[in-house]
């Protein structure tokens, strides 16, 4: 086979075509090697995908339903796109401790009782440690086969030895080639053993999941750039000191990437929350300012959120801006608007915003409750109960219609909220749900007169 010289940075994996004493990817001094690769055909250099060669009309592909195993964890399953694809890679991220290995055991676990055959490879474990873990999650089960090891020579060999219908790889960073001499962990050893074990899934018929851990300052800075390989990406996320953990589809090749699955870990393990807007209300202050409750939509799925403010000052000079589970420019968008439209001084105040409980309250549709929690926190008001608030507001301060506002509706409804303020252009096509009163407002102003037991305008006009 002809072979092709490039050069290779070893700590960002950059590839050039000729050599460069400072890599242009990562700005490192003395790390671009040269490297012999394969000439491949068309695809050109570190094409992975096996391509067939063959134009045929799209009509005649057959593969309109792509077979899906089941984990038996329905969380996880939703996240897939209704399970896993055989021969797909599925990269599971996340900082270190946030319960990647449990989950993927957890879910391991129940195939393997339904007497399918897993392989768990882990490169970060001992037996003994595997075994702890199997035990405090009832996992036990003869399908269930476990290697240990850190080369992936040998992995790959045992991964064609047993013919598991799925093998979880934990994690990638762990894993180091014998014929790659950078070293474990580093951007291009990452790169190597994920495009092998690609390579491997690709020609057999298995699942496969590859764990990535997220460094400190928040990137998977080795699995960031496995994202492009993989067919799914996920990522698992939560607060430390909560018991919530979210797993959210960032990439997928077969199926929405826009879900989220809910968990909450506990001494036995992770357990799935089937009704996250439960659970992000369960601790709601009743009667005091600040608090406003919105839905959100995450992927197919309505789910209620808590939107709390705190608008403390007046503070010499400017105030500080903090936002947790939330965007900071939407932030700066709302206070500008509530400054200009309803003529409140918001400048010198500290502001303190927060989605609770860890959820990510990102979308537009938010804006309308962030509005109402900052006025509640201002006016010192509480919002009247049983009142859900959604809706994106523009710069004008109008109040913009949002996607699927009768699952936003429902959800609400089945939770108990009784009057929900929504943008005007929403309200018209919603069928009329019993016992839920719907008021429209098409622009930020009319905001005050609805929040409050009473009129909350007169003391706007008294705070100006
Ligand atoms: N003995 C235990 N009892 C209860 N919870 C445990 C125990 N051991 C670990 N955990 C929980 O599991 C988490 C570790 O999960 P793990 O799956 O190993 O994370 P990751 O693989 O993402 O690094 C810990 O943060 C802790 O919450
Ligand atoms: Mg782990």
């Amino acid at each position: 086979m002809k072979t092709d010289i490039v050069f290779v940075c070893t700590e960002c994996g950059k590839q050039m075509l000729k050599w460069m004493g400072r890599c242009p990817g990562c700005g490192e001094w003395h790390t671009v090697v040269e490297r012999e690769i394969a000439r491949s055909k068309g695809g050109g250099v570190g094409s992975l995908e096996k391509r067939t060669g063959n134009v045929v009309p799209l009509t005649e592909i057959q593969g309109d339903t792509v077979p899906r195993m089941k984990t038996g964890i329905q969380e996880l399953d939703r996240v897939l796109g209704g399970g896993m694809v055989r021969r797909s890679v599925i990269l599971l991220g996340g900082d270190p401790g946030i319960g990647k290995s449990t989950l993927l055991m957890q879910a391991l676990g129940v195939m393997a009782a339904r007497g399918e055959t897993v392989l768990y490879v882990s490169g970060e474990e001992s037996l003994e440690q595997l075994k702890l873990r199997a035990e405090r999650l009832d996992v036990k089960s003869p399908e269930f086969l476990i290697l240990v090891e850190n080369e992936l020579e040998p992995i790959m060999e045992k991964m064609g030895d047993v013919q598991a219908s799925v093998v979880v790889i934990d994690s990638v960073q762990s894993i180091c080639s014998r014929s790659s001499d950078s070293l474990p962990g580093s951007v291009t050893q990452v790169r190597h053993v994920a495009g092998t074990v690609l390579d491997r899934v690709k020609r057999g018929s298995a699942a496969c999941f590859i764990v990535g851990h997220v460094t400190k300052d928040g990137v998977l800075a080795g699995p960031k750039v496995l994202e492009h390989m993989v067919d799914t990406v996920l990522y698992f996320e939560g607060e430390r000191g909560h018991a919530y953990r979210i797993l959210r589809g960032v990439k997928n090749r077969f199926g929405s990437a826009t879900e989220i699955g809910v968990f909450e870990m506990g001494d036995r393990g992770l357990a799935e929350v089937s009704n996250p807007s439960e659970l992000f209300l369960s601790e709601r202050p009743q009667g005091v300012s600040g608090s406003a409750v919105t839905a959100l939509v995450e992927g197919t799925r309505p789910i209620l959120a808590e939107i709390q403010a705190l608008v403390t000052g007046p503070i010499p000079g400017q105030g500080r801006r903090t936002c947790l589970g939330t965007d900071s420019q939407r932030l700066a968008l709302m206070i500008a608007v509530i400054e200009k439209k309803l003529g409140l001084a918001l400048g010198d105040q500290d502001i303190f915003l927060n989605a609770v409980g860890g959820v990510r309250a990102v979308e537009p549709a938010s804006d309308l409750a962030v509005a109402a929690a900052l006025l509640s926190s201002f006016l010192e008001r509480s919002i009247t109960g049983g009142t859900l608030v959604f809706g994106e507001v523009g710069l004008a301060g109008e109040v913009r219609r949002v996607s699927k506002s009768e699952a936003r509706i429902n959800e609400a409804s089945r939770l108990g909220f009784n009057r929900i303020i929504a943008p005007a252009a929403n309200v018209e096509p919603v069928p009329a749900t019993s016992g839920i009163k719907v008021v429209g407002v098409s622009h930020i102003e009319e905001l005050s007169g609805l929040l409050f037991d009473s009129d909350g305008s007169a003391e706007i006009k008294t705070k100006r």
